[in-house]
């Protein structure tokens, strides 16, 4: 796993500015995800892109994995196991009085040259399609965790799969997320 998660953090490189540490907090037993990876793959471009541009004079980003058992429902997901893919940086908060509405389609704080305001309502209608739910944490001078909950899919006990391997094997061709990147190059 580790190996994997250097792999990542070389190809999300190009991404980063100098000033900007990534490293990744993964939990062994975090389990595969019904998620299609390019799906998976454009969502945490999304939330690695916004991390970067809530860091301007740089910081740290993290990308951490966890197992998680939900008791009760949240939004349309059911209580039951889930995988969190969370992006964490040290950056700007997101101010009280914005957080119902960074979910919105075309809402940005960015210069229109930036932003465009669609990062975050895709993520959402991805977790919304993956009957997922998402979370917001976000404090002054701690930054901001943006965390992606998908079901795990229950798999064969001999079953090796793993959808954040697949994950990785898809951003080796680095030049299929390029464009998506150039969006939101300073
Ligand atoms: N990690 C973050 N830290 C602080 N603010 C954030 C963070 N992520 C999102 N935001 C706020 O939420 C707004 C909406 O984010 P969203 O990704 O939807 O659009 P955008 O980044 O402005 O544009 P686009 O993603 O289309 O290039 C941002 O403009 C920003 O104000
Ligand atoms: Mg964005």
């Amino acid at each position: 796993m580790n190996d994997v998660t250097v792999e990542l953090l070389g190809l999300l490189a190009p991404l980063l500015n100098d000033d900007i540490t990534s490293e990744t907090d993964l939990d062994p037993s975090a389990r595969s995800a019904a998620v299609e990876p390019a799906m998976l793959q454009q969502a945490l471009m999304n939330l690695c892109t916004n991390a970067r541009d809530a860091m301007p004079d740089g910081g740290a980003l993290t990308i951490e994995t966890r197992a998680i058992h939900l008791t009760e429902a949240v939004d349309k997901a059911r209580p039951g196991d889930y995988v969190r893919l969370a992006v964490r940086d040290t950056g700007c908060e997101i101010p009280d009085d914005l957080r119902d509405r960074i979910l919105e389609p075309f809402f940005s704080t960015k210069e229109p040259s930036k932003g465009t305001g669609l990062g975050l309502s895709m993520v959402y209608t991805i977790l919304q399609q993956h009957h997922g739910y998402l979370e917001i944490e976000s404090e002054v001078n701690r930054g901001t965790t943006i965390a992606m909950h998908f079901p795990v899919v229950p798999q064969p006990a001999d079953s090796s799969d793993d959808t954040l391997p697949q994950l990785l094997d898809h951003l080796s061709d680095f030049s299929a997320v390029q464009p998506f990147c150039e969006v939101s190059q300073p």
